[in-house]
């Protein structure tokens, strides 16, 4: 054997029983250090017949770049296993993907009232709020709806159990519509204003693809002096733009509620077709929402006196309008909490 191969087969020997990193190191410095084995074949090298010298300086040359590259690889090897040990001793596996870290959304019918606030805070309207428990005499009563009036087969709800309701607060129910919080509004804010109301609303509903038991509307009310027909369609056309973002063609028809005087079935011309498609069933309209202007029992029942006071009101159907917005064909999708729905908004 040479001197290059016996050094060579004595360091990767000395190399496979390192059981250590600083076994590693004095390995390191046997072999390569200032006074190791590769410097002193370095130094010898003026003391060899001439011929020799050239083909001496490379086997020192070889044993260097060999041990170094196996001492590097020992020591990747150590520091591994070094590495298991730790994390069989602590539990704690650094390699491990942490959980995917669940990202949440807005509902689609929170984007959409979102939007809409924007739009009419920007026309001066206020946000308002009310209770969802709601009793008879702001949902019905004062909504000019009494107590054996016909309009209420057609807004039957969830009734709240007298024993159940503070002595004297009177009947309540679980509100069919945003409309009470009108009168609420006109007790409590000094006319003229402007307000919408988002919401939750509850019917008493066979429930199918187009009806839920609680759904979702936005109610509008503006009370000043002198409105007219023409400031409420003049406000649904801005609201139809805000939502659509292009100009759509609106017609009334009429349409009875109680609370209002006259009443409309406003219709947009469908956003979708020009010639009928299956949103429009064919007709180019979609009935979009009711309103008409406040009629002067309910402004008296707000504390308002109808000879001065005068007010439009609207009711949009807030969960049709997402529906038409995201092309939803099912209402029952909206309030479902099914995430395979809620994660494509
Ligand atoms: N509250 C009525 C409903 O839910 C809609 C409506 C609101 C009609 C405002 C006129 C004015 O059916």
């Amino acid at each position: 054997m040479t001197d290059h191969a016996t050094h060579l087969a004595a360091a990767r020997a000395r190399l496979s029983a390192a059981t250590s990193l600083e076994d590693l190191q004095s390995i390191e410095r046997e072999f390569l250090g200032k006074d190791g084995v590769v410097a002193r074949a370095l130094a010898a090298i003026p003391t060899l017949p001439p011929a020799e010298r050239k083909e001496a300086g490379q086997a020192a040359n070889r044993i260097k770049q060999e041990v170094a590259a196996a001492l590097d690889a020992r020591r990747a090897e150590l520091a591994g296993a070094a590495l298991d040990a730790e994390r069989r001793a602590d539990g704690f596996d650094p390699t491990v993907q942490p959980p995917r870290v669940e990202r949440g959304g807005l509902h689609p019918i929170v984007q959409v009232t979102r939007e809409l606030e924007d739009l009419f805070v920007s026309m001066g309207y206020q946000v308002l709020d009310g209770p969802e428990v709601e009793l008879d005499l702001y949902n019905f009563e004062k909504l000019n709806i009494p107590p054996d009036h016909p309009a209420r087969d057609a807004q039957d709800t969830f009734y709240i159990d007298p024993a159940t309701v503070a002595p004297g607060a009177g009947r309540m129910v679980l509100r069919t519509h945003t409309s009470p919080v009108q009168v609420r509004a006109m007790e409590r804010l000094a006319p003229p204003f402007r307000a919408i109301v988002p919401g939750k609303v509850f019917r008493q509903e066979e429930v199918d693809a187009s009806h839920e038991h609680t759904f979702h509307q936005m109610e509008g009310l503006v009370i000043d002096k002198g409105i007219s027909v023409g400031h409420l369609v003049h406000a649904m056309r801005t609201l139809l733009r805000g939502i659509f973002h292009r100009e759509l063609d609106v017609r009334l028809r009429p349409g009875y509620f109680p609370f209002v005087e006259p009443g409309f079935e406003l219709d947009a011309r469908c956003p979708f077709c020009t010639q009928g498609c299956s949103v429009c069933k064919g007709t180019t309209w979609v009935e979009l929402l009711p309103c008409g202007l406040v009629h002067p029992n309910v402004l008296r029942h707000g504390g308002l006196d109808p000879e001065v006071w005068g007010g439009f009101a609207f009711g949009l159907g807030l969960s049709r309008l997402v529906m038409l917005r995201f092309g939803i064909d099912d209402v029952r999708h909206l309030l479902q909490g099914d995430l395979r729905f809620l994660e494509q908004f």
